[in-house]
């Protein structure tokens, strides 16, 4: 049995470039890029806009990288497959049928497409064709409880020579929340020939174990854990081990944002990064103490620098009160809700 592998889900607007290269340095075993839009992509005579073209970046250090393709023409699905190709950049190729947002499947994408099993298979066919990378899918349990379409559509994908699939085991009705059917993820591990990853609902590297023996699968897609815990990679991995995991104290998690803060400069406007580390801000701060305050004071900064300086100064005031370890009773409840989601 090869290893299994933990990696990062994608999520638009969270897992650009450096966030994914802070996830490979904690041992994620490969990422996929947020979603790219293929009505945008496969066009060739359109100019994209800055936010796609950010989202086709890679930096050095990243692991093994899939492009992810959002759309529903095959013809400009393929066609976005041949441009992603051509740039030389990624692992493979993943299609998006996962994506519940309304704006999204009501144009037809995403989860759209499980309701659209033809339609599914054609677009699956046209972008393999198109392309010598290897090609993965990534799709729910289906549209609603009484209409399971993943098991056919995994078939499929496992006909078309795909390389793998991740299936996050809610249905688009479920949106975020409420139950995973892990039983149905095993029952389509347990019939495929390709590699299966299992994705959705896990908070800590225990229920990313227990997920794997729950499903049988040949891995773990970590999404909204992995905002607030980047780490979780580093901690399946010593769980796996038998070892201890270790706290996550002040150094680590200032160290870590202001490493994140600055990487972010090298593929967006500086203004844009640091005003973005509020929120990575506000997942990794809070259970230290006087969090509540340097958060305030984020407000009103733009500037690579003064982040730096305050988170910094914050570090150093925490040491010299001896207070860099976290207070449990000053963490808010681990739930992966408080990513706040398109609808
Ligand atoms: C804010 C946000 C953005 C997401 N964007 C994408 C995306 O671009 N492509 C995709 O396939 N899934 C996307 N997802 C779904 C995640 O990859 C994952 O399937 C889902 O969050 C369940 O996993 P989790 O419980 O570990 O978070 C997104 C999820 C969130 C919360």
């Amino acid at each position: 049995m090869p290893e299994p592998l933990f990696v990062l889900a994608p999520m638009d607007g969270m897992t650009h470039a450096s966030f994914r290269t802070v996830c490979f340095e904690y041992g994620a075993d490969g990422a996929t890029t947020e979603m790219i839009l293929s009505q945008a992509l496969g066009r060739a005579k359109r100019r994209m806009s800055d936010k796609y073209l950010e989202t086709l970046v890679r930096l050095p250090g990243e692991g093994n990288l899939a492009a992810q393709l959002i759309g529903c023409n095959s013809a400009l699905m393929a066609a976005s497959a041949e441009r992603l190709t051509a740039l030389h950049r990624f692992d493979a190729l993943e299609i998006n049928m996962g994506c519940p947002a309304r704006t999204v499947v009501g144009s037809g994408n995403g989860a759209a497409l499980l309701e659209k099993p033809e339609l599914a298979v054609a677009i699956m066919a046209a972008v393999k064709q198109s392309t010598d990378l290897p090609v993965r899918l990534k799709l729910r349990m289906g549209w609603d409880a009484g209409h399971i379409t993943a098991p056919e559509l995994v078939r499929a994908a496992q006909e078309l020579g795909f390389q793998a699939v991740t299936i996050h085991g809610r249905t688009r009705e479920q949106l975020y929340a409420g139950p995973v059917d892990a039983a149905g993820i095993r029952a389509i591990c347990r019939e495929a020939r390709i590699p299966v990853y299992a994705n959705g609902g896990v908070t800590c590297a225990g229920d990313a174990l227990a997920f794997l023996a729950d499903t049988g699968a040949a891995g773990v897609s970590i999404g909204r854990a992995a905002l607030k815990q980047p780490w979780i990679f580093d901690d399946i991995r010593r769980l796996r081990r038998g070892e201890e995991i270790p706290e996550r104290g002040a150094e680590e998690r200032i160290r870590l944002l202001v490493t994140l803060a600055t990487r972010a400069t090298l593929h967006r406007p500086e203004k844009v990064a640091v005003r973005e580390m509020r929120k990575f801000s506000g997942w990794l701060l809070p259970g230290l103490t006087g969090a509540a305050d340097v958060l305030e004071r984020l407000n009103g900064i733009e500037a690579l620098e003064d982040y730096r300086r305050l988170m910094e100064g914050y570090l150093e005031a925490l040491a010299r009160r001896n207070d860099t370890h976290i207070h449990p009773e000053l963490l808010p409840e681990a739930t992966l809700d408080t990513v706040k989601l398109r609808r």
